[in-house]
């Protein structure tokens, strides 16, 4: 088995038997012709079902993730409502108290009546055992958290999830399988919005889920991925294919900068709190450190003076873009509770930084001259 860069490199090129083009092109096409005697004879029959540029793409994030199937899908929130959708109702789900929003909304919003869910702090192992039900069927985890940088130590966790008969999802979104690798820690899913990192350059929606094994939520998934028909489209997956090519080296240039940022506004006075895994005083440091292979593109912190403050410096950016989302290559800066629901924990004062791949010089100085 080749090591994940090597795949990477090579995401999307098996040349086309068609031509030997080495990169093949998205097959654009929503139907696929029947044999004289009705057969498929490619395999394919119609463009929600299957495609050969969905495939590859599902089959190349499968092999890096390291699963036994990959489902692609129109968004990272459309894989998350299939996942939902393949779960029997009356069930109990455990989810982290800062979820990525959209989740959460998603969860009020569809199936508020079909499932019981319990909030809880991941971090905290014993909050998590007390909160296991009998019919508690999936705990949801994200680690680091959004937009705090929570660390969940992910092995402790499918080892309660399991011993309580339960499923582990992680959103492996912020991480990719070059960071971390949920599956080797026991994760039964996990959940990609492709829209981030994998894809890499904020020119394309898609999501993804990957199964440990082989199973009948797995097949349901699968099921209602293609007769529901969130499925990735295969332009999409082309240009996720594309842009997987060069993650791996994208995303070590973001963490190194991300590393070098959090130190710089570590040491700034008017920032309260830096929030990223790199710093040793960071409370999931260790964990971090056992279970990633670096700490990430992503990080938060806090300005004295709070809202005002923030959004002053939001303002006086040049190179960072102010933009919701993350995993590009342009920098991007969010004061993230005024694009969260009413009522969320997110500090007032808190900006969330999307690592990109400009000089690290050129992040700071603009950091430096927006903060004053
Ligand atoms: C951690 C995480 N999961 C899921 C999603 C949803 O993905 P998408 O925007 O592709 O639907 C996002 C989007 O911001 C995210 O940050």
């Amino acid at each position: 088995m080749p090591r994940p860069e090597t795949l990477l490199a090579h995401a999307g090129c098996s040349p086309d038997p068609a031509t030997g083009a080495v990169v093949a092109p998205p097959y654009l096409t929503t139907t696929f012709e029947r044999a004289e005697d009705g057969s498929y004879p490619h395999g394919y029959q119609y463009g929600r079902t299957g495609n050969p540029t969905r495939e590859q793409f599902e089959e190349t994030l499968n092999a890096f993730e390291g699963g036994a199937g990959c489902v692609g899908f129109a968004s990272g929130m459309a894989a998350a409502m299939t996942v939902l959708q393949a779960l029997p109702a009356g069930k109990h789900l455990l989810l982290p108290e800062d979820v990525y929003y959209g989740v959460q909304r998603l969860i009020e919003e569809a199936f508020d009546d079909r499932f019981s869910v319990s909030p809880v702090d991941m971090t905290d192992l014993d909050a998590l055992e007390a909160a296991f039900r009998a019919e508690t069927l999936l705990v949801w985890t994200e680690t680091p958290s959004n937009p705090m940088l929570h660390i969940t130590d992910l092995q402790a966790v499918a080892d309660l999830t399991h011993a309580h008969d339960a499923l582990l999802l992680v959103d492996g979104t912020w991480t990719t399988p070059l960071l971390q690798r949920p599956l080797d820690l026991g994760a039964d899913l996990v959940l990609h919005s492709v829209t981030k990192y994998l894809a890499g350059h904020s020119d394309v929606l898609g999501g993804a889920v990957v199964a440990a094994e082989q199973s009948g939520l797995f097949d349901h998934v699968r099921s209602i991925q293609e007769t529901g028909g969130a499925v990735m489209d295969p332009f999409s997956a082309w240009l996720a294919l594309r842009g997987m090519r060069s993650l791996a080296p994208r995303l070590r240039v973001q963490c190194a900068s991300a590393r070098q940022i959090a130190t710089f506004l570590d040491e700034h006075d008017r920032v309260e709190t830096v929030h990223h895994p790199s710093l040793p005083h960071h409370p999931g440091h260790d964990i971090a450190a056992r279970q990633m292979d670096d700490f990430g593109g992503m990080l938060s912190f806090e300005v004295q003076g709070a809202h005002d403050a923030a959004m002053e410096v939001a303002a006086r950016v040049e190179v960072f873009r102010r933009a919701t989302s993350l995993g590009g290559t342009e920098s991007l800066i969010e004061h993230r509770a005024s694009i969260e629901p009413e009522g969320s924990a997110t500090p007032e004062g808190l900006l969330r930084l999307s690592i990109g791949l400009e000089h690290v010089d050129d992040l700071i100085a603009d950091l430096s001259q927006a903060l004053g």
